[in-house]
This record gives structure tokens, C-alpha cells and sequence, in this order.
């Protein structure tokens, strides 16, 4: 079966052609420069961005995959969580294609989505496993008992990991996305410059809070000035970096005793950050547990991990006979997509 997954959750807008047989045959991503000047997506700009860039990059990424839309078999698209502007722009699309073409097709959770990813890479990746779900918009441990069945462990009180990375960034004048440009900068500072502290939630030993940490980076950046801020750029974004990855790889730690997993699946686009992995693998190490973690390209927002997603409940059987995208989305208990 041949899928076209499409992903226009956010501002990136993606298209991949996945083969159940041959693997992953093509995906392009446009990321979006219109918010850079904003410091952060703004939502008319990244909807109409959307309408513009999507038909073009299906039709490259068909071109890429050496296919037409004839041999498509089915289509996956996002249908929340995200932006509902930028979803319904994805979904619109895809239901059009589908009723062309009378294909199926199936709606999928771009958490979930974010999961699969590490199937693209590792085909050998079977539950149970606990994942780390770190993107802009999510910080979420989930319980993996299989697949399309998930279990919310833990979840962040305010600010996701993606979001802090970004608020910091744009404190110390890195830009957006912040992420990449602090691992860039922090790889030169030295992370014992300053301690900062990441809060610890009463009562919920796996739940995360990362607005602290941001307080506390703004309340130094305040107290030195712009000149010192500037000497010690790399510090600072290194000591910030090291907070909240102690925080993140502490905190699974306890779901891990706490399910007893054996394997840690990282996901979405904060795992693209290298010395979180390192961070995670050496935890690892000593504990005999495995790390999973794709690749940049499979980390932050794509379409290949949307039709991979699609493809396990495709081979399910479970179509949509229509998709409404959904801004505020949880992670579906089990596979059911009745309410698609
Ligand atoms: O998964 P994603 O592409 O989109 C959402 O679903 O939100 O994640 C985007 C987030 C942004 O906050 C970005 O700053 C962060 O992932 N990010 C990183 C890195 N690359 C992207 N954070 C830390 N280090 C990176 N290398
Ligand atoms: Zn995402």
C-alpha cells in the first residue's frame, strides 16, 4: 500500500509518500520564514503560508517518490493537535484528494505521529516501551503497552520543553526557533556557569514545569545587562540547556521505575537536540535500558511520521469517512478512531 501523509499542524508544511512494502520513497518539509521576525508562529501568517506551499510540495513529493497520485492507495493526515487553521488546511486538502481519487483515508494524532517516527529508522521497535514526547507544544511521558495504545504518565504544568527553548532563545537574542540555536550556542559555553533550578511538582513525582527555569534565566539576564549577557552567551545557554535536560532525563527516570520499562523512546522536536540524547544514553548505560531516537529530519515536524502512523491503522482497517482537525487533542487510551 502506498500512503501520502500530510502534516500541516504548525508551520511546517509537509507531504511524504510511505510504501507498507518498500519503506519511505520520498517527504519534503517547508518550513516557514515568516514568523522568524515575530519570535513565534503567528497563525493567520502560518495558515495562509499552508495554502500556498501545500499543493506544490505534494506534488514534489510525489516527483521524488517516482509516483503519480494513480498510484496512490491512501491518505494520512494530521487532524490535531496543532493550529486549527493550519490543520484545516492539511485536512481540507487531504479529504479533497480522497474524494477525487475515492480513496481512503485516516486522520492521525500528531503526537502519535511524533511516536512513530522512531518506526521509520528502527522496524525492529516493538512495545512496551515509555515514551518522552518533547516538541513545541507537548512535554508528555506516555506508557507504550502497544501500539496505538497509550497511557498518560506525566505532563507539563506550564511551559513544554520546545516553548522554554524558545522563550529562552529569544531572551538572550538567539531567534526563533530557539532550540537549535541554543544547543549551537550552549556546545562552546560551559554549564556549571550557573546552577538554575527546575521546579519539582508537589505531589506528581512525573509531571514537569519548566516556566521556573525560564524566570530564573530572565531574572540573570536582567541582573547582568546586555554587555555581560553578551560575554557570556554561550554560558548562559549552555548552563540553561543542562538544567532542563537534568530535568527532563530525572523525571523519565521515575516513570521508568515506576512502569518498570526497559526501553525509552524519545520524540518530537527537542530530541533533536544532541546532548539530551548523550545525556539520555549515558543514563542509560548504566541501567541497561535501550534509548530509541530518530534522526533530526524524523524528530521535528514531518509528514513521514504522519503516514507511517497512518500506515499501522490503514493495515487495521480503520479509515475516516471524513476528518474534523481538532486544536486541543488527547492522545487517544486506545486505537479507536470513531470519533475521527
Ligand atoms: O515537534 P516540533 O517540530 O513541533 C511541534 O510539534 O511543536 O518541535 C518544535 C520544537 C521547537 O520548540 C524547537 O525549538 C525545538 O522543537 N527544537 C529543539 C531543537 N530542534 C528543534 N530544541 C532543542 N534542541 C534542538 N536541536
Ligand atoms: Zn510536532
Amino acid at each position: 500500500m502506498t500512503i501520502l501523509g500530510i502534516e500541516t499542524s504548525c508551520d511546517d508544511t509537509a507531504a511524504a509518500v510511505y510504501d507498507t512494502d518498500s519503506g519511505l520513497l520520498s517527504q519534503l518539509v517547508s518550513s516557514q520564514t515568516e514568523h522568524t521576525a515575530f519570535g513565534g508562529v503567528v497563525p493567520e501568517l502560518a495558515s495562509r503560508a499552508h495554502t500556498e506551499l501545500i499543493l506544490p510540495i505534494i506534488r514534489q513529493t510525489l516527483h521524488k517518490a517516482h509516483v503519480t497520485l494513480n498510484d496512490v492507495d491512501a491518505v494520512a493526515v494530521t487532524r490535531g493537535p496543532g493550529l486549527i487553521g493550519s490543520l484545516l488546511v492539511g485536512t481540507s486538502v487531504a479529504q479533497a484528494l480522497a474524494a477525487a481519487r475515492g480513496l481512503p483515508m485516516v486522520g492521525v494524532h500528531h503526537i502519535e505521529g511524533h511516536i512513530f517516527a522512531n518506526r521509520l529508522e528502527n522496524p525492529e521497535l516493538e512495545p512496551p516501551f515509555l515514551a518522552l514526547v518533547i516538541s513545541g507544544g507537548h512535554t508528555q511521558l506516555v506508557d507504550v503497552a502497544d501500539w496505538g495504545c497509550y497511557r498518560l504518565l506525566g505532563n507539563t504544568r506550564d511551559d513544554a520543553a520546545g516553548e522554554a527553548f524558545d522563550k529562552v532563545g529569544k531572551m538572550l537574542g538567539l531567534g526563533y526557533p530557539g532550540g537549535p540555536a541554543i544547543e549551537r550556542s550552549a556546545a562552546q559555553g560551559d554549564s556549571g556557569f550557573i546552577d538554575f533550578p527546575v521546579a519539582r511538582v508537589k505531589g506528581d513525582p512525573l509531571a514537569f514545569s519548566f516556566s521556573g527555569l525560564k524566570t530564573a534565566v530572565r531574572v540573570v539576564v536582567e541582573k547582568m545587562g546586555a554587555s555581560e549577557v553578551a560575554e557570556h552567551l554561550e554560558d548562559l545557554s549552555a548552563s540553561f540547556q543542562y538544567a532542563l535536560i537534568k530535568a527532563l532525563v530525572g523525571t523519565t527516570m521515575k516513570a521508568v521505575e515506576s512502569i518498570g520499562a526497559q526501553q525509552i523512546v524519545l520524540a518530537g522536536g527537542v530530541a533533536a537536540n544532541t546532548a539530551l540524547v548523550r545525556a539520555f544514553k549515558e543514563r542509560a548505560h548504566r541501567s541497561a535500558l535501550t534509548i530509541y531516537n530518530p534522526s533530526v529530519k524524523f524528530c521535528t515536524d514531518n509528514a513521514a511520521m504522519i503516514a507511517r502512523a497512518g500506515s499501522f491503522h490503514l493495515t487495521a482497517g480503520r479509515t475516516s469517512e471524513s476528518i474534523h482537525p481538532v486544536a486541543r487533542l488527547p492522545l487517544p487510551a486506545s486505537s479507536k478512531l470513531d470519533d475521527a
